[in-house]
């Protein structure tokens, strides 16, 4: 079962940081990647994250679709992996499983990507020595895709969390769904946080330091990043924490331009071992969470982990 992950450019640079032959016309397609017996590509839509978030919905879909039709009817792909905010302008990845030119499969790689966060709020509370149950959670995003199921899977073990959106009726749907203590807001108030946990389709930046508590820890699981190398420069107390990032078995010869090597995203991560397990379903819209379950398992039997914990790539390993 062949995979293609599909994203776009991160920044007006990221062009550079490819190599030369993944470049085409219109798209970006790399060479065939193999891991065991399932191959796949990643393919890219000429667009940055502003212009995927900025151009008219109808553009960027079109784009998304041709990428996608190309995928099969010229690489024999049979599941589309939505990276970046190619699901955020998919309604989830909902829009493309309904076209009837597409037959494969989608996924957005959300699940995974939810365990992983999970994983990596739970490690770095343990690096920093700090329970759950004494401190303050917020999620910037929190009823987005990621943001909805890592909201039902930590509200509850937190002393307090501050649930972050943009749209008060998305937040009232979202409070429906959850137990514990908790408030919900259109302002981004991150401030009395102990750990944050960023999963929007803001096209940048959007922490300053003066969003940050002292001390505060940072999981950014957004793609653009949320918080800037220059704030983590200027803010030398707060950690910054790469969300969804995962280890791969050295055995496969798979790299990300611009990743560490060895390392890969998550989402990327749970398609293909969707396809190296030969599932063939949709997984788009909200996550189901005996699905992301079963991405652990994959995990487990296909050797993709949270090794260790990263702040842009770099290894995360002191004590404060
Ligand atoms: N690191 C990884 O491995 C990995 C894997 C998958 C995805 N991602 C990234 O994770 C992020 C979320 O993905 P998703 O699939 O969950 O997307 P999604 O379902 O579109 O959710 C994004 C949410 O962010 C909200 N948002 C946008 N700007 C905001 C702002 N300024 N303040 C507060 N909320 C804001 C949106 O609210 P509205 O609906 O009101 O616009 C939306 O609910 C994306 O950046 C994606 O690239 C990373």
């Amino acid at each position: 079962m062949k995979f293609a992950i599909l994203g776009h450019f991160i920044d007006e640079n990221h062009l550079e940081r490819l190599p030369k032959e993944w470049i085409h016309d219109n798209l970006i397609v790399s060479q065939e990647f193999n891991f065991n017996e399932t191959n796949g590509y990643i393919l890219g839509i000429m667009l940055t994250a502003k212009q995927m978030m900025n151009y008219p919905k109808e553009t960027v879909r079109q784009k998304i679709l041709d990428a996608v039709l190309f995928a099969q009817n010229e690489l024999d792909v049979e599941i589309i992996q939505l990276g970046a905010l190619t699901t955020s302008v998919t309604t989830g990845g909902r829009w493309l499983a309904e076209q009837k030119n597409y037959t494969g499969f989608v996924n957005h790689g959300d699940s995974y990507t939810t365990a992983v966060t999970c994983q990596a709020v739970e490690k770095a509370l343990n690096l920093f020595e700090k329970k759950s149950f004494e401190s303050i959670l917020a999620i910037v995003g929190a009823y987005g895709i990621i943001g909805e199921a890592v909201s039902k899977t930590l509200v509850s073990q937190f002393s307090h969390s501050i649930l972050i959106g943009r749209r008060e009726e998305k937040l009232e749907e979202l409070t429906a769904k959850l137990k514990g203590s908790f408030e919900t807001t259109v302002d981004l108030k991150t401030k009395d946080a102990d750990i944050i946990v960023t999963a929007t389709s803001h096209p940048k930046a959007l922490l300053g330091s003066e969003h940050l508590k002292e001390n505060a820890i940072v999981v950014d699981v957004s793609q653009p990043p949320n918080l800037s190398q220059e704030v983590c420069q200027k803010r030398s107390d707060i950690c910054r924490i790469d969300g969804g990032y995962v280890d791969y078995p050295a055995k496969y010869s798979f790299s990300i331009p611009g990743m560490p090597v060895g390392k890969c995203f998550s989402c990327m991560a749970e398609v293909i071992m969707q396809a190296m397990d030969k599932q063939r379903e949709n997984h788009v819209g909200s996550i189901d969470l005996e699905h992301l379950r079963k991405t652990e398992k994959w995990g487990e039997k296909y050797g993709f982990n949270l090794n260790e914990l990263t702040n842009f790539g770099k290894t995360i390993n002191l004590r404060r």
